[in-house]
């Protein structure tokens, strides 16, 4: 049994990963901070201002955030062959078969293990899933802060409704955000542990190993 060390992530790609799980981690603890302020300082406003601060870090992580998301369009259309959209969805026999593959393997009634380069396709899909949930997470983000603005206005008065909705929904999307991210963590480093390919640093150095024929 031979491996290759093949290419599959480019420096792009891999700038959009670290650069999401940055602002996610920032926004998630700014964004609890804006909704129960943990500080309690009767200084609020006076000498210092936590809660000017942990908004400001929110904005800027929230703009991080929107360029990170607008890379990964890109990637899907124009990345490479691992990096587009039609490598991750069951529209051909090949990917389904990955869908179903990957859901037995995951679910521990079989061991065998669909050798790709790229996301297997159940991956694929839940990243879409969280590509969708960021524009809603975006946008909610961008009605909140710029209310006045007729673009803002206009699409967040139809989409969410009131700044009270979009708000509430702001918040609900943090929890999907907070569970993906442990469910993923826990699914690559099982996966790297269960089929040794370089998963995990796959997202540091760009490349896998893999059997000759993938
Ligand atoms: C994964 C991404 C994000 C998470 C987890 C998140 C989380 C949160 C949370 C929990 C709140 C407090 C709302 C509440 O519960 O009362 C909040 C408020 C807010 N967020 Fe985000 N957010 C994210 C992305 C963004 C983005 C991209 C923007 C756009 C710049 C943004 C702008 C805002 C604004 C303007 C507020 C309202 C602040 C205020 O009312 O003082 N957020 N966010
Ligand atoms: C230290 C923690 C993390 C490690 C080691 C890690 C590692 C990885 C790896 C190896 C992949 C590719 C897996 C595959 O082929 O399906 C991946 C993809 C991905 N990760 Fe993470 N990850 C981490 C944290 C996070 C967090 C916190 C988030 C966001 C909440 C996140 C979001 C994503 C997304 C969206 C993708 C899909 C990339 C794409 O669109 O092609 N990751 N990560």
């Amino acid at each position: 049994m031979s491996y290759e060390i093949k290419n599959v992530w480019s420096v792009l790609l891999r700038l959009f990963h670290w650069s999401l799980v940055l602002s996610i981690v920032t926004l998630v603890v700014t964004g609890l901070y804006i909704n129960t302020p943990w500080t309690n300082t009767t200084l609020e406003g006076s000498v210092s201002f936590p809660m000017a601060t942990m908004r400001y870090i929110h904005f800027l992580a929230g703009y991080l955030f929107a360029a990170a998301v607008m890379v990964r369009l890109f990637l899907y259309i124009f990345g490479n062959r691992q990096e587009r959209i039609f490598d991750i969805l069951p529209v051909t026999p090949r990917n389904f078969k990955s869908l179903t593959t990957t859901l037995g393997y995951y679910s521990y009634l079989s061991d065998k293990h669909d050798e790709r380069l790229g996301h297997n396709v159940l991956a694929g899909i839940v990243y879409i899933v969280t590509f969708v949930a960021a524009l809603f997470q975006l946008s909610s983000g961008f009605y909140m802060l710029y209310p006045e603005a007729a673009f803002w206005q206009g699409l967040g008065g139809s989409i969410f409704g009131t700044q009270q909705e979009g708000r509430f929904l702001h918040h609900l999307l943090m929890w999907y955000f907070i569970l993906f991210a442990f469910v993923h963590v826990y699914l690559v480093v099982w996966n790297d542990l269960k089929s040794p390919e370089g998963l995990v640093s796959s997202m540091f150095n760009g490349k896998k190993f893999k059997h000759k024929n993938v």
